[in-house]
């Protein structure tokens, strides 16, 4: 079969190559089957190799394309992380790669956040989102599948009031850059108003201070995270604030106007809040 596709490729190169002078004609088809014959090697060692993305598949889809789609939006409203793609996305998380890629988010906020000439009246505020942002629950998604099982209220809402969840290490330098800059960090969560109190006890404990607001959902609120978030954002500009950032790991976070002068994405590939 490859044999027959080779000959198949010379042939049509020799033939479209026929304006060509005789020597650089020869050429052309020498190297054509040189490449061919490297096309044909590298695809049929493709499978073999492998790599960490072609672990998983499902519907034809690697883990690392499907990760991808997600953080480009271009894949929404999905529920679960397919079942396939546990393992490939626990390497993600815990393997160092969550982590680097977060820290190239981190630096280009910092480079951002240096950059800005704030207006000196101490109005400047940076919005950061809580869960998968300022706090991780990756000690819950660890033991619950990477986000392949369906999302359990009872038993997250039971992990969160234990108010244990470790910060996330580069957000937190965001953190503590911009309060050194004179922008104010304003907490913006789609945990429910309930939860202050455990929410407050979980960032304290987890070293961070200097906070100038923390929004909470109140219960009972019924609307789309995107609603729900903008909404709050534009009640702190009416108010005389200028968010100069806003960061999270939805794209709920970051979506619906006033997002905030600059939005800055971190990976999520666990779940997704529509
Ligand atoms: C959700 O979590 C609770 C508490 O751990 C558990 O009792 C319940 O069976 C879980 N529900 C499902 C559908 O797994
Ligand atoms: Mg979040």
């Amino acid at each position: 079969m490859a044999a027959t596709r080779l000959v198949l490729l010379v042939a049509l190169v020799a033939t479209s190559a026929w304006e060509l002078p005789p020597s650089l004609r020869m050429a052309t088809a020498a190297q054509a089957v040189e490449q061919a014959a490297a096309a044909v090697a590298i695809h049929a060692l493709r499978p073999l190799v492998g790599s960490a993305g072609d672990l998983g598949r499902r519907g034809g889809v690697s883990c690392d394309s499907w990760r991808l789609a997600v953080e480009a939006h271009n894949k929404r409203d999905w529920r679960t992380v397919p079942a396939d793609c546990e393992g490939y996305v626990g390497h993600y998380m815990l393997g160092g790669h969550y982590r680097r890629d977060s820290r190239v988010v981190v630096d280009e906020a910092i480079a951002y956040a240096e950059g800005l000439k704030l207006g000196g009246g101490g109005k400047e505020v940076w919005v950061f989102d809580i869960d998968e942002t300022s706090l991780s629950n990756l000690p819950y998604y660890a033991t619950h599948g990477f986000g392949t099982k369906p999302y359990n209220a009872t038993s997250f809402n039971e992990y969160v009031v234990e108010g244990s969840a470790p910060a996330l290490p580069e957000t937190q330098r965001l953190f503590r850059k911009l309060i050194a800059l004179g922008i104010k960090p304003v907490f913006l969560t789609g945990r429910t108003e309930d939860q202050r109190a455990i929410t407050v006890a979980n960032l304290r404990r987890q070293g961070y201070s200097g906070w100038d607001k923390l929004l909470l959902k109140p219960v009972g609120f019924k609307a789309t995270a995107i609603a729900y978030k903008s909404g709050e954002r534009r009640k702190l500009q009416d108010a005389g604030y200028v968010i100069v950032g806003n960061i999270g790991d939805q794209w709920s976070d970051i979506l619906g106007a006033p997002e905030g002068a600059r939005t800055f994405k971190l990976p999520d590939p666990m779940y997704y809040i529509g």
